[in-house]
């Protein structure tokens, strides 16, 4: 099980509409963003996404739900991977099925990372000081053309000679901070004990590596002369995971939304050497193929993608590493397109060669993605015989699978049926594609528990509106609600229960995805939440109070009758009444304190 606090957490940092935006095209209306819904068929847009309540709501089909919600029934992906998905995205680890880290743990964990980022902070500082000192590290970086300005906006900085310079830098050399950041080096005996530790990073250029917020999660450092490695990185670290970061995205992304595309290359110099030569929009994987989570980001800054592969035989296989990458996230709205330099040139030696311009021209002549997907389905394949042409389709069928019905994929099988001698009728049969990816909905579950209304639907209503506000419902407050008798009072005791768990920041989605989870016959509230505008929190909390005192004034009530009652029959049986009338008159007083207050409360409205 992934612990609820992980969810509501997870519901808390990703934004519903990136998640939606990126599958449906989105126009910000008032409060909400709207789009055509992909769940039913329609031409105007009644499927709305809501930033504050963190929740989509579809007019017409009533589809809603959160984030995970959403990916579950668009990809129809499972619960557990969809919340990897969105964990990805925002950089969280989805804790292990039988992590049982205690909270307090937890928050240790969080204030580990972030000691692991002041780490990070400081060793850069160090590296850029370094750097000014260092005459041969100055003469490298001016070699290959850069300008001090350059190498400031990349922090570009330089490690020492030396086996332990950031004894210097850092109050305690020992600190575990240091080893899991990577920026030191534990060595260990056979039998795995302690020896000694070093530096990890030594007489290297150092370029550090940023996160989209700027923070400074690894580095990546060139050697000078000959020697391997090359390019020294920092391992995977609880901040580092090559699969999901880019090098110089968060220097760049000006320059993205300016140019209106971003560029992807295969290497830190390239980044810097285009940025130097006057073309700032460029990013680089870190030596590893690109992912589906590189491709996400990405498309999350821009709608056009061009990646640059290096003219050699290695760069041709990343370039097919990042076709299937892209796959699952074409749509009719984006471009990705192919740009492969001449064999000996990488973008660092081109524009160098041939000048901004000159690299522009390439850039403007980029393969798209249709016609890169079909030559490397085409491969070496004789589409002069039937067996070619099969193999053809053989080596496209998973490809187009990959993709989502779109417009292009539409087109892709077109251009693929030509190539064989097929129709696209042939293709899509034989590869199945007329399935469509957004999983149909499943009709609610009904339940069986009677529909709530009135006093108790309101009560529901606000504690979900505000899971907070659960915690104001005091031992008495929920005396009062037996008032709807067992079994609903036994519902309302659980939902109470589950929003005051959320804790004081529990939110709608959060408290709405965990009911989804269970199953529990909210939707009709949920959906009905959803499809309306937030009302405010304080305001809520009032009407919560009213509610309350509305019941305990019920709840007294039907007290009263019972004790007039009994008053009635003990007088007919002539029998003592003073314990009864006692208690009829504190049952009284308390239904004229109630009273005072609900006037009180009026008048103050
Ligand atoms: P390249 O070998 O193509 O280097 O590696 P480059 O970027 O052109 O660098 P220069 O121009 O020689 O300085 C491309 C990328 O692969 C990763 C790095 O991210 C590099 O930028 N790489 C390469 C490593 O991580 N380690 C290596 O030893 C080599
Ligand atoms: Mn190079």
């Amino acid at each position: 099980m992934i612990p609820e606090s992980f969810i509501s957490d997870l519901l808390n940092r990703v934004d519903i509409v990136d998640v939606v935006g990126r599958y449906v095209q989105l126009k910000k209306t008032g409060a909400n963003f709207q789009g055509l819904c992909p769940f039913h068929n329609e031409k105007s847009p009644s499927f709305t996404v809501s930033p504050t309540k963190q929740f989509y709501h579809c007019f017409g089909c009533s589809a809603h739900g959160t984030s995970i919600g959403f990916l579950m029934e668009y990809s129809g992906m499972g619960f557990v991977d969809a919340v990897k998905d969105l964990a990805q995205g925002v950089g969280m680890v989805v804790p292990e099925q039988d992590d049982k880290i205690p909270p307090a743990q937890r928050a240790q964990m969080q204030a580990q990372s972030m000691a692991l980022s002041e780490a990070m902070n400081l060793a850069m500082e160090y590296y850029k000081t370094q750097l000014r000192s260092a005459p041969n590290a100055i003469a490298y970086l001016k070699g290959r053309g850069l300008t001090g300005e350059v190498a400031a906006r990349f922090a570009l900085g330089y490690a020492p000679d030396g086996w332990d310079n950031l004894r210097s830098v850092f109050p305690d050399y020992s600190a575990v901070a240091l080893v899991e950041a990577g920026l030191v080096i534990d060595k260990v005996d056979e039998e795995g004990r302690h020896i000694k530790r070093y530096d990890r990073f030594r007489e290297r250029v150092m370029f550090p590596i940023r996160n989209t917020k700027g923070q400074v999660i690894a580095f990546g450092g060139r050697i000078m002369e000959q020697g391997e490695p090359k390019y020294l990185n920092s391992p995977e670290t609880p901040l580092f995971s090559k699969g999901s970061e880019l090098y110089g995205l968060f220097e760049a992304r000006q320059a993205i939304r300016d140019a209106g595309y971003v560029l992807v290359t295969e290497g830190y110099m390239d980044v810097v050497a285009l940025a130097q030569m006057g073309f700032p929009h460029a990013v680089a994987t870190l030596g590893t193929a690109c992912t589906t989570i590189h491709v996400q980001k990405l498309l999350r800054q821009t709608d056009t993608v061009i990646f640059s592969f290096d003219g050699d035989k290695a760069g041709r296989r990343a370039a097919r590493r990042a076709l299937e990458a892209c796959l699952p996230h074409v749509s009719d709205d984006k471009t990705i397109k192919f740009l492969f330099l001449p064999s000996e040139h990488d973008p660092d030696s081109y524009i160098r060669e041939f000048g901004a311009d000159g690299f522009e021209q390439q850039v403007s002549e980029a393969m798209p993605l249709s016609q890169f997907l079909l030559r490397e389905a085409a491969g070496e394949h004789d589409l002069d015989e039937p067996e070619g042409r099969a193999r053809a389709q053989y080596d496209a069928k998973p490809m187009l699978q990959a993709m989502a019905p779109s417009g292009l994929r539409l087109q892709i099988v077109r251009g693929l049926a030509s190539m064989t001698q097929s129709t696209p009728g042939e293709i899509e049969a034989l590869f199945e594609l007329s399935k469509p990816v957004a999983v149909s909905r499943k009709a609610p579950a009904r339940s069986k528990r009677q529909e709530p209304v009135g006093l108790e639907r309101k009560m529901i209503r606000m504690l979900v509106t505000h899971p907070s506000l659960a915690l104001q419902m005091d031992a008495d407050a929920l005396e009062a609600c037996r008032h709807f008798g067992q079994e609903q009072y036994d519902h309302l005791l659980h939902l109470v229960q589950l929003a005051q768990s959320l804790g004081p920041n529990g939110t709608f989605a959060a408290l709405a995805q965990q009911l989804k989870e269970q199953g529990d016959g909210y939707d009709a509230i949920i959906g009905e939440i959803a499809a309306t505008p937030e009302p405010e929190i304080e305001t809520e909390r009032l009407f919560l109070a009213a509610t309350v005192r509305e019941l305990k004034l019920q709840q007294v009530r039907d007290e009263i009758n019972i004790v007039m009652e009994a008053i009635n029959t003990a007088i007919t049986a002539k029998e003592p009444t003073d314990v009864l009338t006692t208690g009829y008159r504190e049952l009284k007083a308390l239904e004229d304190q109630l009273l005072r207050e609900q006037e009180a409360d009026k008048s103050f409205r």
